[in-house]
């Protein structure tokens, strides 16, 4: 949520600059800016404005040279998308420029304090009062003036800051919203994200909450707020640049993002088992857990966490510990958690699911089971980020960087980790070695089955076409199958904006059911199992009351004389189907956005992480 970039070398910093922006937009997209400093004693230039990056880039005025530089791409928080309100934010002389990700939440008080000094405020956003406060410092060096700044600050950050008096370097700070340095030669790079950063180096340090730094052109230093040294070191991260540039392949070609991800699930759920199965012993490796078997063993109950689709995944995940490792599991909203003071025991293991790794309510709970002495373990995809440098041992879901706003293959490959997990967890308790073995080779079918459900594109956007057309939709299924309703749900209202609710098909008649009639179409989930025959049975009740349907289902399921479009996935073990049953749901949101115009990556109002509660 908002993306922030900084540059210091010897290149112009405004291309490189926007060229970050570019592949931080999906961070937020409602304004971008840019302000850079040129040679000593030059003025400090900024241009922002409300829009996307490539409008600021057109508009950028030809004179706007200098080798140090920060930008921003917003998420309103504080204010409407206007270009006033964009970052960079300035001083009233206009010597300090200020990028911010995250809340300042005495910006009121702060802004009401200013204004009585006399200070003329520009925006509506919390972040101005910042480069007041900067500007207000009588502190010598930069440092000190951001330091003093922050002193007064309560809220959440990840800021960068540059000063026309203090041309050679670039202050920024951090408390809940991640910064990154990248280490170049003779030129440093900073960003809240490494999408924008792999381009250019793989030598890149991870501020800590509460630690500040200095980027020169020739090194960095970093350091606490009451600017006492701190050791953080770059070290050299595993990361294939080329997967960042096969994106830059794709904006180039106008394609989207969400398609790609749709369709490299084949080969990203293979990452994800890559290496981890133990075909002899029927079970998974899962080094990065940190526990042995002893502890393992010891394991009360399952308890994960997760946010919007994340949460959706968690509550598939849950069936599946409990299926295979016979745990009691369950999933909650992490948004909600901490908020109801939870009873933390030391015989659960806490799960948190996260694609970004910094969805802030997530992390929040983390936090707070472990300042109550929980253990947690992280499913995340982004490799070190907050989420992942918090949790005790994880498994990283090596899905590959995931742009479209709307997630996919890192979900899916959530799905996959889970399924590793309650493996491993099932076979140091009662799950024999059969039943192992027969998962494992469940898990190795999925890439191919996954490649088969993506060739029933065609018949998928047909069927979106029509389901485009409605204004409001249900999406249906039953134990096994609701949390895949729920995120077929989820994923076509973010898209496409049509509501769309999920309901489990049991409950269709104690209410919802009042509601169908033709206008209103109905995506059902019902696969091969034991409630085969109840869910087909509800489906006719839909159908006689005039109900579009269209049913994700299995080859062998006899929907009868029931007027249905039906879409038959492959069958695969029972406890792994439902994410089989999820990716038609993927391709039907996409189809539908596609139909309907939309801006299908990066639709309106949201943001690909959110680090703001
Ligand atoms: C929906 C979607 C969101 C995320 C949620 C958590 O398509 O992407 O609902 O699942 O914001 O994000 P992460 O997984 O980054 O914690």
């Amino acid at each position: 949520m908002c993306g922030i970039v900084g540059y210091i070398g010897t290149q112009q910093a405004a291309p490189l600059l926007l060229e970050g922006l570019t592949r931080l937009e999906h961070r937020g997209y409602d304004s971008a800016g840019v302000a850079v400093l040129g040679a000593s004693g030059s003025a400090l230039k900024v241009a922002k404005k409300a829009g996307r990056v490539r409008d600021l880039a057109e508009d950028l005025p030809k004179r706007f040279a200098g080798k140090v530089g920060i930008g921003h791409t917003r998420w309103a928080t504080h204010g409407p998308a206007t270009d006033a309100n964009a970052h960079p934010h300035t001083d009233t002389k206009g010597d300090v420029a200020v990028v911010h990700n995250g809340i300042i939440d005495n910006a009121s008080a702060l802004r009401k304090l200013l204004a009585d000094d006399g200070v003329d405020l520009v925006s509506d956003t919390d972040t101005e009062v910042l480069a007041h406060l900067v500007a207000r410092s009588d502190a010598d060096t930069l440092e000190g003036r951001v330091a003093d700044a922050l002193a007064v600050i309560e809220g959440t950050y990840g800021v960068a800051v540059v000063h026309a008096d203090f041309p050679d370097r670039i202050v920024v700070a951090r408390n809940g919203s991640p910064l990154i340095i990248g280490v170049g030669d003779k030129e440093m790079h900073v960003a809240s994200d490494l999408a924008a950063l792999v381009r250019y180096t793989t030598t890149v340090a991870h501020l800590d909450d509460g630690e500040m730094a200095t980027l020169t052109a020739t090194g960095f230093t970093t350091y606490r707020q009451d600017l006492t040294a701190t050791a953080t070191l770059a070290r050299t991260v595993d990361i294939d640049p080329s997967a960042y540039d096969a994106s830059d392949a794709v904006h180039a070609a106008g394609g989207s993002f969400m398609h790609r991800e749709i369709h490299e699930q084949p080969q990203s759920t293979e990452r994800a088992l890559r290496g981890r199965l133990d075909e002899r012993f029927g079970t998974a490796h899962l080094g990065g857990l940190n526990m042995d078997p002893r502890e393992t063993r010891a394991i009360r109950r399952v308890k994960i966490l997760g946010c919007g689709s994340a949460y959706y995944v968690g509550q598939m995940g849950a069936s599946l510990v409990e299926e295979l490792a016979r745990i009691p599991a369950d999933a909650e909203a992490a948004s909600e958690f901490r908020y109801r003071n939870p009873i933390i025991e030391p015989d659960t293991l806490y799960v948190a699911v996260s694609q970004s790794g910094e969805t802030i309510d997530t992390l929040l709970a983390v936090q707070e089971i472990r300042r109550k002495g929980g253990r947690v373990i992280g499913l995340v995809n982004v490799v070190g980020s907050a989420i992942a440098r918090e949790c005790d041992g994880g498994i990283y879901l090596h899905a590959g960087p995931e742009v479209a706003v709307a997630s996919t293959k890192a979900l899916t490959n959530m799905f996959v980790g889970f399924a590793l997990l309650a493996l491993q967890l099932g076979r140091v308790r009662d799950l024999s070695i059969a039943d192992g073995k027969r998962l494992i080779a469940g898990l190795n079918r999925l890439p191919g089955q996954i490649a088969e459900i993506l060739e029933q594109e065609e018949e998928l956007a047909a069927a979106a076409a029509r389901l485009a057309e409605a204004d409001s939709l249900f999406f249906i299924g039953r134990v096994r199958g609701f949390p895949v309703a729920r995120e077929g749900a989820q994923k076509f209202k973010e898209i496409s904006y049509r509501h769309a609710e999920a309901y489990q098909t049991s409950e269709l008649k104690h209410g919802p059911l009042a509601l169908i009639d033709e206008a209103l179409p109905t995506v059902a989930v019902v696969p091969s199992d034991e409630l085969t025959d109840r869910n087909v049975g509800a489906l006719h009740e839909i159908a006689a009351r005039r109900g579009p349907l269209v049913v994700v289902t299995h080859e062998d399921v006899d929907l009868g004389e029931l007027d249905a479009v039906r879409i038959a996935v492959p069958r695969n073990e029972r406890e792994l189907d439902p994410i089989l049953l999820t990716v038609p749901l993927q391709l039907l949101a996409y189809h539908a956005a596609l139909h309907l115009g939309l801006d299908i990556d990066k639709p309106r109002n949201l943001a690909k992480s959110v680090t703001v509660e």
